[in-house]
């Protein structure tokens, strides 16, 4: 029972520690994703769409929840969002050749048909951010219109 009782203690203490370290936030309150929007004109529903489903991970700018102020929790979120700006970050689209777009827009167009992303971990807490079959087709329909601005023309369906 005494050892139970100083494990405790002790993880208690370890807990505590760790709220020190803070990852930094990925926040930018600026109009970062005018390049993009004009660029792509994605219409109004794909607009909500991507502002819901994709902007959180894919854009310099995150809509924290608040358990993102504790430790594990916070330093998980961080590395995810790390990891999918370095695959897609749409705040950075003038970063990208013409055929890195073409290429970022032929990849979003697998994710969404095979349904990867946003990926399971972000749905199971925010529901709103779950696609319908109509929403892919939308986002789907945009991204392969799009596409044809980048040179390679529309994927073969
Ligand atoms: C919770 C964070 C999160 C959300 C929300 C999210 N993604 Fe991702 N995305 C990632 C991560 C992490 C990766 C890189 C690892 C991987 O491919 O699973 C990634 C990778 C990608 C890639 C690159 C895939 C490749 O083959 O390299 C594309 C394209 C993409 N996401 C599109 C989207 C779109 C479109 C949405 C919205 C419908 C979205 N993502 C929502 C986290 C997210």
């Amino acid at each position: 029972m005494k050892v139970m009782k100083k494990m405790a203690k002790l993880l208690l203490l370890v807990f505590i520690a760790i709220q020190f370290f803070r990852p930094e936030k990925n926040i930018n309150q600026g109009n970062h994703l005018a390049s993009f929007i004009n660029e792509t004109n994605p219409p109004e529903n794909v607009k909500t769409i991507l502002t819901r489903s994709c902007y959180d991970c894919h854009s310099n700018n995150t809509e924290y929840p608040w358990y993102n102020n504790i430790a594990p929790v916070s330093w998980w979120l961080s590395f995810h969002v790390k990891d999918a700006k370095t695959h897609l970050n749409l705040s950075e689209w003038d970063n990208y050749s013409e055929r890195q777009k073409d290429h970022k827009l032929e990849e979003l167009i697998e994710v969404i048909e095979e349904a990867e992303m946003p990926l399971k971990e972000y749905t199971w807490v925010h529901q709103e951010a779950r696609l319908s079959a109509e929403q892919r087709e939308a986002i789907l329909e945009w991204a392969t219109l799009t596409k044809t601005l980048y040179g390679l023309g529309p994927l073969p369906r």
